[in-house]
């Protein structure tokens, strides 16, 4: 169902998520031209319009300006409980003529089914839309528990799962560089792709949200939903059409082809001082980084390791894939025994967007042929780019399914690390500011090569 929102009414308007997310997002929006409708926040804590206004404009950096007046004006309040019905009866006086809504959860998860159960009572199902935010359960058990409640009151078709990854520009550019291109195609297999490793590392440690990190850890928290995501937009085929389901079933399709993962072929770690942490358990065995390898079932990539890693307090905060393709079988020009550095694929997504082919050319200058590094980097310098959270919003709005979890993918991807989820022994310490636990080296066939921000 694609019908356009007459209104926004956002759960959860004065938290965490709200405030440094979505405020910022619908005040460019806004400026942009490209929002403009009424928002009824719900929240637990009455600040009153004037406070929310504020809280609005402190979220959006202090802006005083025609958009953010705009955005003010758009904005309206309801305050009371989540699980009391007065709070809903309340919101359909609200909404009441408006058209059709769209309800964003930017609440903890445990609230998702109180809500949608609440949003029914008063009918405010009917014309609606609800969009839930991330995690979406716990496990495979539980992910479908959770759907079974919300199914009950919303169609698949009337849900959106967000995973923000899907909003990001770069991250949609995969698609974009892989099936607008006719380069990467022909090669993009495992007769041709000896490894493909994706990095999505942190800088920075758990911060304030040891609580939340603590009941999760990073599978749960990133892995599941965006590297999965990322992972199946890169080895999935060709979609036959640019519809939405199209893409979406092509997704499906890959996820379905990946192996549980083998514990084998996982590495966790946590680093030193976890531990101490606010709302942390004290022997808490939650991992802050994972390495693992996954194989995918299927003609294009069977026997290709796609190795993930991902982790906080890691020396750079960086999204980059690198794919190696296989070395010449014969080595021609290389220097003594020691074989010539393999091709390597770079997909930057973050900080930076581009694509960097490192190749190798003659050493200019010398008698000889030997070879040198040399690299060939399309650096995206085409304009200025959305931040995810608009994309998401827009897409909220419009209803387009392309750029949420549908739940099959993401049953799909709790299977996938189910495994992972299983293992309870303790991952193994490492110091902030290096590449977690030494063991990790080990996952990629030949090590991970180093990623492009960390170069000199
Ligand atoms: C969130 C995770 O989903 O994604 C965070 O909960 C993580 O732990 C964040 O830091 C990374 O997203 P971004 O867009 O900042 O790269």
């Amino acid at each position: 169902d694609e019908t356009r929102a007459g209104a926004l009414v956002l759960f959860g308007i004065t938290g965490d998520l709200a405030r440094k997310m979505l405020l910022p997002a619908l005040y460019h929006l806004t400026a942009d031209g490209r929002f403009d409708l009424p928002i009824i926040g719900v929240a637990k804590t009455d600040m009153g319009l004037d406070g929310l206004r504020e809280f609005a404009r402190t979220a959006c950096g202090g802006v005083s300006d025609a958009a953010f007046d705009k955005l003010a004006g758009n904005l309206s309040l309801i305050t009371g409980d989540y699980r009391d019905p007065a709070t809903f009866a309340r919101l359909r006086e609200e909404t009441e003529g408006k058209g059709f809504l769209v309800h964003y959860l930017a609440v903890p998860p445990a609230l998702f089914s109180a809500v949608a159960e609440g949003l029914a009572g008063e009918g405010l199902n009917r014309d609606a839309r609800l969009v839930v935010e991330k995690p979406f359960g716990h496990d495979l058990a539980s992910a479908r528990e959770l759907n079974g409640e919300l199914l009950k009151f919303f169609d698949e078709d009337h849900l959106r799962r967000v995973d923000h990854f899907l909003g990001k520009e770069p991250v949609e550019d995969l698609m974009v560089f892989r099936f607008a291109n006719t380069l990467l195609e022909p090669i993009w297999n495992r007769s041709h792709i000896r490894s493909v490793q994706i990095t999505m590392a942190e800088d920075f440690d758990v911060r304030d949200r040891g609580g939340f990190y603590d009941a999760n850890g990073t599978v749960r928290d990133v892995v599941q939903n965006h590297l999965l995501q990322l992972l199946a937009i890169l080895a999935m085929d060709p979609p036959p059409s640019t519809d939405a389901r199209a893409q979406l079933d092509e997704k499906w399709r890959v996820l379905r082809a990946v192996q549980a993962i083998d514990p084998a072929d996982v590495v966790r770690g946590q680093y030193d001082g976890y531990l101490g942490t606010d709302g942390v358990r004290p022997d808490s065995t939650t991992e802050t980084y994972v390495a693992l390898r996954a194989y995918i079932d299927n003609w294009r990539w069977a026997g290709v390791p796609w190795c993930i890693r991902s982790g906080k307090g890691l020396p750079v905060t960086d999204l980059e894939v690198v794919a190696e393709l296989r070395r010449p079988p014969v080595t021609m020009f290389g220097n003594g025994d020691a074989p010539d550095a393999p091709n390597l694929i770079r997909f930057r997504l973050q900080p930076d967007a581009g694509v960097t082919f490192d190749l190798l050319a003659k050493e200019p200058g010398k008698q000889h042929t030997r070879p040198v590094p040399v690299s060939v980097d399309f650096t995206k310098v085409l304009g200025p780019m959305q931040a995810a959270y608009e994309r998401v919003l827009s897409d909220a709005v419009s209803g387009d399914p392309r750029r949420f979890a549908r739940f099959d993918l993401v049953e799909e991807s709790w299977r996938i690390i189910q495994p992972v989820l299983d293992l309870t022994d303790r991952p193994l310490p490492y110091e902030k500011g290096t590449w977690g636990p030494a063991p990790a080296a080990e996952i990629p066939p030949g090590g991970w090569h180093e990623i492009s921000t960390t170069f000199d």
